[in-house]
């Protein structure tokens, strides 16, 4: 602060459009926008999901079309998510390694639609092909085992990678997952497919409609919080990031997004490398009912809360949001 009131007047400067739009230290633009895409069985399906007010899963032709949509709007990426038949779910989650799986449909679909124009992120985990919608493998005492796990989830990242993935990102929380996809991405041709690591990823309570809309929610017994992050951890944070770049992430997600904004600005500040958050379903679900509820205007609380990803240094944001928003941005 170089003076005091009367010489210094915050609101000058706030006093007209123009000069709010001069002075405007955050901008947000579609290209900030990654937009996750539920994938189902079928041929023109579209089916709502009824706790995510707004967003429908889409057979692999409806997800092509919602690619070609984001590239007409500016949105750089999506982010794919597969609701697994029941059939073909199991204690193993195999359905991962299946070539022909919902997943790689999808991934070789967008790419016939948009070719390069689109960046494919694909999410490397097992819970949408678990029959007890866990990460990863049990025990037979029903932990999560580490090591057995990361070998599958290796299979899993190759054979997305195959289908052409441009961007991997293990959302599963076990540890040496990165180093052991790094690695099998550089032996196995495709030193230029990413990861961005689910580095920060929060035993979180705002999972709920992300769990419906790919079918594992009512499979789940029990919890993750072997394996995800305590809620009251910041520390432990710049710690999973630490690794997960020494590892060979290209970049890092925290997740969930609003609660957690402290540890985008740690990690930001310590690191210096690209910062993505996920607004989970959870939130976004909150930000609809909330309109619904007469809180306030859809378009005003959406780009608000978006605002502040950015302004807490984000890259870019992972939200249900984003086709809305980019509309909005491209007026
Ligand atoms: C699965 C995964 C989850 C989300 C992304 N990948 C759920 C979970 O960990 O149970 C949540 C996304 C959201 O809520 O929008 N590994």
């Amino acid at each position: 602060m170089t003076a005091a009131y009367p010489n210094l007047r915050l609101r000058r400067t706030r006093a007209s459009a123009w000069s709010r739009a001069l002075h405007r230290e955050t901008v947000l633009t579609p290209a900030d926008l990654i937009w996750p895409l539920f994938v189902t069985e079928g041929q023109g399906v579209e089916e709502p999901v009824a706790s995510l007010p707004g967003v429908s899963r889409w057979s692999v032709e409806g997800i092509a079309k919602r690619a070609k949509e984001a590239v007409e709007l500016g949105i750089p990426c999506v982010a794919l998510f597969p609701n697994t038949p029941a059939s073909r779910r199991s204690d193993d989650g195999a359905e991962a390694l299946d070539p022909d799986n919902l997943m790689c449909r999808a991934i070789r679909a967008i790419r016939d639609a948009c070719g390069n124009d689109i960046g494919v992120l694909t999410d490397v985990a097992l819970d949408p092909y678990t029959s007890h919608g866990q990460d990863g493998l049990l025990d037979d005492a029903g932990y999560v085992v580490n090591d057995d796990t990361v070998a599958v989830l290796v299979d899993q990242a190759m054979n997305q990678a195959q289908a052409g993935a441009d961007v991997i990102a293990p959302s599963d929380m076990m540890d040496g997952r990165v180093k052991a996809i790094r690695m099998a991405l550089e032996m196995g041709g495709h030193p230029n497919v990413q990861i961005m690591a689910y580095a920060a990823k929060y035993a979180s309570a705002f999972y709920g409609p992300f769990r419906d809309a790919v079918g594992s929610g009512g499979l789940l017994k029990g919890d993750k919080r072997s394996y995800q992050m305590d809620p009251a951890n910041g520390e432990e944070a710049l710690r999973e990031v630490a690794l997960d770049l020494a590892e060979g992430a290209d970049s890092v997600m925290v997740k969930p997004g609003l609660a957690y904004l402290d540890v985008v600005v740690r990690v930001k500040q310590r690191f210096e490398v690209p910062v993505f958050a996920y607004q989970v379903s959870g939130e976004y679900a909150l930000i609809e009912a909330g309109v619904a509820a007469g809180v306030g205007e859809r378009e005003a609380l959406v780009m608000e809360k978006l605002t502040a990803f950015k302004r807490a240094g984000c890259t870019g944001v992972l939200t249900y949001h984003a086709p809305l928003a980019a509309r909005l941005l491209n007026g």
